[in-house]
């Protein structure tokens, strides 16, 4: 759902996107594994949903696994995974219990049964919830998304049920896996790396984006607050000039 530039908006960002990077760094930084950062790094997932309310950031989405990351080790690709069931088992009734919708984004067909049933028991379970738009990037690409999105586009155009001549920015983005959501107006990346790693391509093309320092076992409800904050005093204009 592309934002209208014309609508105002409170002067905080509505929806904030994180690549949570740097579990890794944090974890060898104190001589362990790579998946105790994993896991140190699911705890602070809980403490910025928390943070959400009171800074009106109404849309949460976060990079939890990306196309790419099945390159790395098959230990480290299990633990995640065991991660993932283990966070939706052990925090569905504290994020109901807050109000948060919960969805997930991403290709599930490279997912594995347990986990997909788990998912879709959360999303099913927390579907009429308002509080805060929890969005999960899991197994996510942003040129995968585009692609299969142009493979269901097409499949429709083939059918009959759009005119070539009627694709455009407004159409396209109808069959992204975000369609529900507005884009992010804030993009942030912790762990230092100045990067967007294909994280919401189409989504993000007027996003602000803050790099920062801090590996994301790290990150606080503090700092979201200040990065927040720090938007507010940023001047948007979207290509136009100010009147
Ligand atoms: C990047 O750090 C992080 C990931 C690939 C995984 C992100 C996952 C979590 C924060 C865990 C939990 C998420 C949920 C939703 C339960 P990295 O491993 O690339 O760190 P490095 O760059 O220091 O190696």
């Amino acid at each position: 759902m592309p934002r209208d530039p014309d609508t105002p908006i409170h002067c905080g960002p509505r929806h904030v996107a994180i690549i949570m990077d740097g579990n890794g760094r944090w974890a060898q930084a104190r001589g362990r594994p790579r998946l105790y950062g994993h896991h140190a790094g699911a705890r602070r997932v809980r403490e910025v949903v928390e943070a959400c309310p009171g800074l009106g950031v109404k849309y949460l989405t976060i990079f939890a696994f990306l196309t790419e990351n099945w390159k790395r080790t098959q230990v480290e690709v299990a633990g995640l995974m065991s991660l993932f069931r283990r966070y939706i088992i052990k925090e569905t009734r504290a994020l109901a219990e807050r109000g948060v919708r919960v969805r997930f984004i991403g290709d599930r067909l490279r997912l594995d049964a347990k986990l997909i049933d788990l998912m879709d028991q959360l999303e099913e379970h927390t579907k009429t919830n308002d509080s805060v738009h929890l969005t999960i990037a899991l197994n996510y690409g942003g040129r995968d998304e585009v692609a299969r999105a142009t493979r269901r586009l097409a499949q429709d155009v083939a059918a009959g049920k759009l005119a070539p001549l009627d694709v455009d920015e407004q159409t396209l983005p109808r069959y992204l896996d975000t369609h529900v959501l507005p884009d992010p107006d804030l993009v942030i990346r912790t762990s230092g790396e100045a990067r967007i790693s294909n994280f919401l391509l189409w989504q993000s093309a007027y996003s602000e984006y803050e790099f920062i320092d801090t590996l994301w076992p790290d990150f606080t409800a503090a700092e979201l607050a200040r990065l927040c904050h720090s938007f507010g005093a940023r001047d948007r204009r979207y290509g136009a000039v100010r009147a």
